[in-house]
């Protein structure tokens, strides 16, 4: 029997994300949400990561809402949402109360699949939120973030593997956020983790920014990887995934068993083709995201951080200082006790690499979130953090020892008693715990149009 390979579509979330910085408005992906629910994927990406942020801070919806009406258009395929851990949808360490009642929403609102990562790969900040979503009764996919470094050996991967099977793993991701792993690691850390833990589907998810994505996944899929990320054609490339028909058609050829419906996945293509074309139109969609970009490969730097540092450094008109930029980043991470480049990470470790810099001297200044990285609230760092710049950064203040969430008091119902009658639900006070302001603004002005529409149904009865 011909081996199964399966699909992850990633228009609504991830390609979203990584070409058109998540503006892709629901009404926009309304019309093709029976035809994806069709189309015989594994499952559909579609919340989480930025989505959340971007519909209350630029879309002006209401993330949970577009969760439901998702839900009751794709009733028979997966949905699935990517969780950074402790940190849920945000930057920082959460408390478990509120972790574990996000979790428990998203799969009442629908969620089926929830892929859940840590920036550090330190598997404390990933237990709650893994127990929560089995106890809700949903798949938790553990996640690896792939990186590599002296210390991220295939057996530390393997060892980490066993210890999201513990938690409750019944997937495993290896998110390759960067784009930089080869065909051959691809094949030898599949086949590593294949050999140890047969029993659990292995999910490969990379981005095309190197332009290594199709090989790597065909050399994936040669290892037994069951289940590959892509993006409709029009929405594939670039710093997106790579694209869903030619993948059905490679591989269908090469022998495996593709269970894609050909008619809906050209009825998607033809769609989204039109919503992309509006949002390069609109300089959305910048061409730069489309292309490759091999200089990852040689600063093992994601694409996303080098538009970053370039973007940091314009401000401040210091873009002559790239290079040296460039060749601190690796330094800084080195310090930092090689940490994997995903967000927040990312920003930490390029923002002081450009400080560094531009300040002529080594850790002079360090932003708060690289203070309290040291102190140890990210959890645990993959090789320890330079003991002198540690101490540098810390002075006379020790680092926690423990996991940094226990040292967090809760905070559900005292948000639920400050947000008061603007709360409607207890999804009202997850996004208002996850983005205060910002949610506070959306309950607000739901408040006054919905008081306006009661005004206006009353003059209209006269
Ligand atoms: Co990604």
């Amino acid at each position: 029997m011909a081996q199964k390979v399966q699909f992850v579509e990633t228009v609504l979330r991830d390609a979203n994300q990584s070409l058109i910085a998540t503006r892709l408005p629901y009404d926009k992906f309304e019309p093709m949400l029976e035809t994806i629910d069709k189309a015989g994927y594994y499952a559909i990406e579609c919340w989480g990561g930025a989505t959340f942020d971007v519909c209350l801070r630029y879309l002006n919806e209401d993330p949970w809402e577009r969760l439901r009406k998702i839900r009751a258009r794709v009733p028979n395929t997966k949905l699935q949402m990517l969780l950074r851990g402790q940190n849920v949808l945000g930057y920082s360490h959460y408390p478990d109360d509120f972790v574990k009642l996000f979790v428990q929403k998203a799969v009442e609102n629908g969620m089926d699949i929830i892929r859940i990562f840590d920036a550090l790969n330190d598997v404390n900040n990933l237990k709650v939120a893994m127990e929560a979503t089995v106890n809700a009764g949903a798949i938790a996919s553990g996640t690896i973030s792939y990186t590599t470094s002296p210390v991220h050996t295939h057996k530390k991967y393997v060892q980490m593997v066993r210890e999201l099977k513990e938690m409750g793993a019944s997937t495993i991701c290896i998110k390759d956020m960067a784009g930089i792993m080869g065909p051959q690691e691809a094949y030898d850390l599949v086949s590593a983790i294949k050999d140890a833990v047969p029993e659990l589907p292995i999910d490969l998810h990379t981005h095309s920014t190197t332009g290594l994505a199709f090989m790597t996944y065909l050399k994936a899929v040669e290892a037994g990887c069951d289940i590959i990320d892509t993006a409709i054609s029009p929405f594939s490339g670039g710093t997106s995934q790579p694209a869903t028909e030619t993948l059905a058609y490679a591989l269908r050829q090469l022998g495996y068993e593709v269970d894609l419906n050909d008619e809906a996945t050209k009825a998607m293509a033809d769609y989204f083709k039109t919503v992309r074309d509006g949002f390069i139109a609109d300089g959305t969609l910048m061409p730069k995201s489309m292309a490759t970009d091999t200089q990852c490969l040689n600063y093992q730097i994601p694409g996303g951080m080098l538009s970053n540092l370039l973007s940091q450094l314009k401000q401040v008109n210091a873009l002559d200082r790239f290079d040296e930029v460039l060749i601190e980043t690796p330094k800084v991470r080195k310090d930092m006790g090689y940490p994997p480049l995903v967000t927040p990470t990312s920003q930490m470790v390029g923002v002081q690499a450009v400080r560094n810099v531009l300040d002529g001297k080594r850790y002079k200044s360090v932003s708060k979130e690289i203070k309290a990285y040291c102190r140890g609230e990210y959890g645990r760092t993959p090789a320890p953090i330079d003991p002198e710049i540690q101490k540098q950064i810390l002075g006379g203040e020790k680092p926690l020892t423990g996991r940094y969430a226990d040292t967090l008091a809760p905070v559900v119902d005292k948000a639920r008693q400050k947000l008061g009658d603007l709360a409607k639900s207890d999804e009202d006070v997850l996004s208002y715990i996850a983005f205060p302001n910002l949610a506070e603004k959306f309950l607000e002005e739901r408040k006054i149009k919905e008081e306006n529409e009661g005004t206006y149904t009353i003059v209209a009865c006269e």
